[in-house]
């Protein structure tokens, strides 16, 4: 342990020294406007470009006042964060400004000016909006009462400027270790992108730089001179928080996975389909090891990883399976991704080829394919308790041919405590009408029992 410890501050420091004497010569030089303002305005498409961006993104660097009034030499000589916090220095570029819709692919926060009572967040990214975690729905009515709370809703960020705080009732994270009060953006993805992909598959710290994202379908492939970032910058093996030095390090890398390269939309018409390939749930595991063991006091127990293969039955449901009642679904269009799988690969050339949001690839699960901890969860926040991708609290997630809302006249303990509007956001927009009039749950997208 102690030696690990030792291995990893020394590459650190060998990392940032690196870092420091190649900054001026080559970010600067590649990207002439790259102080903070200038990317609001210039070249949003490219900030991290699958590395670390231009340092004053996100640091107060000497000789830049531009983001916090006049600087002074001696403060301004540290790398201080422009931002309170680490998760409060990622959302001035990644909350979506007031009013905002989708038009920034990154924007994976909705405004606070746009939460108002009864209006959902408007983000509607993979990962989910974090704007969830500030809806609180309480309800009563028919002798059902009950409350689902923001903080159960995602995971919650701690970032002070924007009034994001820490799990009030979640220290840690079930079935691991890591303290709630040290989770931010930086907890999952390396700030400076350091984790990349070689031509290979394998996830490095060294090795030549990402010369670009590895995230998207139109990422170029890594060659011999080259790499690409980790899947959305994901920390792996041996990462740790600097502010956080008493945590373990991760002992498992980032997934295997490719998203399409338009993500933030409705889908109304066609879904998002990321391409997911494998090691999600291992890469959850690095904060959540147990939540599979069966000693683990949870009550939901459920195979979930690289060697969850899906049953030939359980195959045959999710291609069969539309709604509640109606089995006459195809593999050639069964995918939903409300209930997305993995395909047991790390072949990004079949990742590529399946990731799509124009409907494209809607294949169902076939062969290797496998449940992870993203077919139930979504990885950032959801509309739902528990970060589900749908309501598992409720018997019905469609009433009377509607999303159930307090505006519609739908049983309290149905609706709880959400509109109409917020309910078919927490279903990316799809029309009802895709499901049964009285649809149940989404787990009979690979069970089939009503
Ligand atoms: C996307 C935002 C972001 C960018 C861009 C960025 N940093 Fe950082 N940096 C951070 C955050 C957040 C921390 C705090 C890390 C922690 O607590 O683990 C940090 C910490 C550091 C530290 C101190 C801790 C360490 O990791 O050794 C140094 C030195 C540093 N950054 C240098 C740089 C340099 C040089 C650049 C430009 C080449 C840069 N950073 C670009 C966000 C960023
Ligand atoms: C100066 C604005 C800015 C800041 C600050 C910033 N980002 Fe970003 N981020 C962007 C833009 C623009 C994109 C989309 C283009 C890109 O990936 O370079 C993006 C994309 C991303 C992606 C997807 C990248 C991929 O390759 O799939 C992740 C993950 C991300 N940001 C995380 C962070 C985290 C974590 C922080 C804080 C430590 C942060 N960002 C701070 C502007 C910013
Ligand atoms: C618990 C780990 C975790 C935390 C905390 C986290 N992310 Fe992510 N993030 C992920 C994962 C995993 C994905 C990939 C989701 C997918 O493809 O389904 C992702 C995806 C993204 C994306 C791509 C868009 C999307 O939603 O799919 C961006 C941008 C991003 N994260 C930025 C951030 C920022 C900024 C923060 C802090 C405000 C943050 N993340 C906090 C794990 C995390
Ligand atoms: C860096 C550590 C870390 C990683 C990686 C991580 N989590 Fe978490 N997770 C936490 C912490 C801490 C909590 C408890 C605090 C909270 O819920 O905000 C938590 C809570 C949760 C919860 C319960 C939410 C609630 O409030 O009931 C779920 C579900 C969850 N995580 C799923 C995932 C999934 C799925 C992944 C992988 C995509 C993942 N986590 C990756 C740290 C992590
Ligand atoms: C088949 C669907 C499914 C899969 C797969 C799944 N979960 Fe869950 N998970 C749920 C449901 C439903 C709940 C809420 C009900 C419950 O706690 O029993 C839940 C609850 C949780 C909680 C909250 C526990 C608590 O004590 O509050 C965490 C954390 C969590 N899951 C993490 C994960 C991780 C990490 C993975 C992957 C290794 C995963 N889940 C895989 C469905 C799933
Ligand atoms: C992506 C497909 C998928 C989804 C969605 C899914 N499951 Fe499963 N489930 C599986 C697989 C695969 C198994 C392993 C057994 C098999 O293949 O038949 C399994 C097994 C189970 C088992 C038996 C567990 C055991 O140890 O034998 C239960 C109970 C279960 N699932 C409940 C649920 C519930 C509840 C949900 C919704 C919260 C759910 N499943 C969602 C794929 C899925």
């Amino acid at each position: 342990m102690t030696s690990m410890l030792c291995f990893r501050s020394i590459h650190l420091i060998f990392d940032r020294l690196l870092l420091l004497a190649v900054m001026p010569l080559t970010l600067f030089a590649a990207a002439p406007c790259a102080s903070a303002s200038s990317f609001f305005t210039n070249r949003p498409e490219l900030f991290h470009n699958g590395g670390t961006g231009p340092c004053d993104g996100c640091h107060l660097v000497k000789g830049t006042s531009a983001n916090r009034g006049a600087t002074d030499d001696s403060a301004s000589a540290s790398f201080e964060l422009i931002g309170s916090d680490p998760s409060s220095t990622c959302l001035r570029c990644h909350q979506a400004p007031a009013g905002g819709g989708q038009s920034m692919d990154h924007y994976i926060a909705s405004n606070p000016a746009d939460l108002a009572g009864g209006s959902p967040p408007r983000q509607l990214t993979p990962g989910g909006d974090f704007g969830w975690l500030k809806k609180n729905y309480r309800w009563s009515g028919n002798g059902d009462k009950g409350e689902s709370l923001g903080e159960r809703h995602g995971h919650n960020i701690v970032a002070i400027d924007f009034n994001y705080g820490a799990d009030a009732t979640l220290s840690m994270s079930p079935g691991g270790t890591y303290p709630s009060s040290a989770l931010s953006c930086i907890s999952c993805h390396d700030p400076h992108g350091v984790y990349r992909r070689s031509a290979d598959g394998a996830i490095g710290t060294s090795g030549p730089p990402a010369i670009s994202s590895g995230s998207y379908k139109s990422s170029p492939d890594p060659d011999v001179a080259s790499t690409v970032g980790s899947y959305r910058l994901l920390a792996g093996k041996e990462y740790r928080l600097k502010h956080f030095p008493g945590g373990s390090p991760f002992t498992a890398d980032p997934p295997a996975a490719v998203a399409p390269d338009n993500y933030n939309r409705g889908e109304s018409v066609t879904d998002t389909r990321v391409a997911y390939g494998s090691g999600m749930s291992e890469w959850c595991g690095n904060c959540h090891a147990l939540i599979h063991n069966n000693n683990y006091p949870n009550t939901r127990i459920h195979p979930s990883g690289n060697g969850a293969k899906l049953s030939m039955s359980v195959t045959a449901n999710y291609n069969f399976y539309i709604a509640s009642g109606n089995l006459s679904g195809s593999s050639s269009s069964s995918y939903t991704s409300m209930v997305p799988f993995e395909m047991g690969t790390d072949d990004y050339r079949e990742l590529k080829e399946a990731a799509n949001s124009n409907g494209s690839d809607k294949r169902g699960p076939s062969g290797n394919a496998n449940v992870m901890c993203l077919s139930c969860h979504r990885a950032h926040a959801s509309g739902w308790d528990s970060i589900t991708r749908s309501n598992e609290r409720a018997e019905f997630l469609v009433y009377n041919g509607r999303y159930p809302g307090i505006d519609n006249g739908a049983p309290s303990g149905i609706a709880q405590g959400r509109t109409e509007a917020e309910v078919r956001k927490t279903f990316y927009d799809r029309p009802a009408a895709l499901y049964a009039s009285y649809q149940r749950s989404l787990c009979n997208k690979c069970h089939a029992k009503d």
